[in-house]
């Protein structure tokens, strides 16, 4: 059974429709906020939990907890992913993205598509290489974006195909199906 460490920092819903999906093989929640939403949730369903403060240092000190761990899965961590967790798990780190990439990466990607009056946005599932939501994509779903949107209407719309698409990109990186298609 492949085991998962999910990375985040705020609420944890993306955290909680993978482990729908995945019950106990979520083996480990990593955060950089003590008070993450995401950490409070894994600790009542048992789920080891690690809290390593921000800084430059930051994947350093999260690599030695992740010994049988092969997959991971950034959900809302807001930090970049680099050396020596890149080289350690080599297309083995993903990240859920509140857009169409390559349109709007970075923070503020819903409320940049609000503004811009797009009529389409969505999200998607990437790995993760050095760059900010630039990795090789591996599943995007769309949505409308309607007339009266606000940021928050918007991105409760995309949160629910985000829940639904990263259980289905994960399945796919973990079975032999690996690929890019649309969902
Ligand atoms: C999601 O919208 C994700 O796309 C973005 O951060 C948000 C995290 O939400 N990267 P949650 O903590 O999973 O609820």
């Amino acid at each position: 059974m492949k085991k998962i460490a999910v990375f985040g920092s705020g609420a944890g819903s993306n955290f909680s429709a993978l482990y729908e999906a995945f019950g106990s093989q979520i083996d480990l929640v990593v955060s950089d906020q003590k008070e993450a939403g995401l950490l409070k949730k894994a600790e009542a369903l048992g789920i080891r939990t690690v809290y390593e403060k921000g800084g430059r240092d930051l994947c350093q000190r999260i690599l030695p907890h992740l010994e049988g761990i092969d997959l991971i899965c950034l959900a809302g961590f807001m930090r970049l992913v680099k050396e020596p967790l890149l080289s350690a798990f080599p297309r083995k780190i993903l990240n859920i993205h509140p857009s169409l990439l390559p349109s709007y990466p970075g923070l503020f990607a819903w409320e940049q598509a609000v503004e811009d009056g797009a009529t389409e946005s969505g999200c998607t599932v990437h790995y993760v290489d050095t760059g900010m939501d630039t990795g090789e994509i591996i599943l995007q779903a769309t949505v409308p974006v309607l007339p009266k949107d606000t940021a928050k209407t918007l991105h409760a719309r995309i949160q629910v195909e985000e829940h639904r698409i990263y259980p289905e990109a994960v399945r796919l990186v973990l079975g032999a199906g690996e690929g890019c298609a649309s969902a």
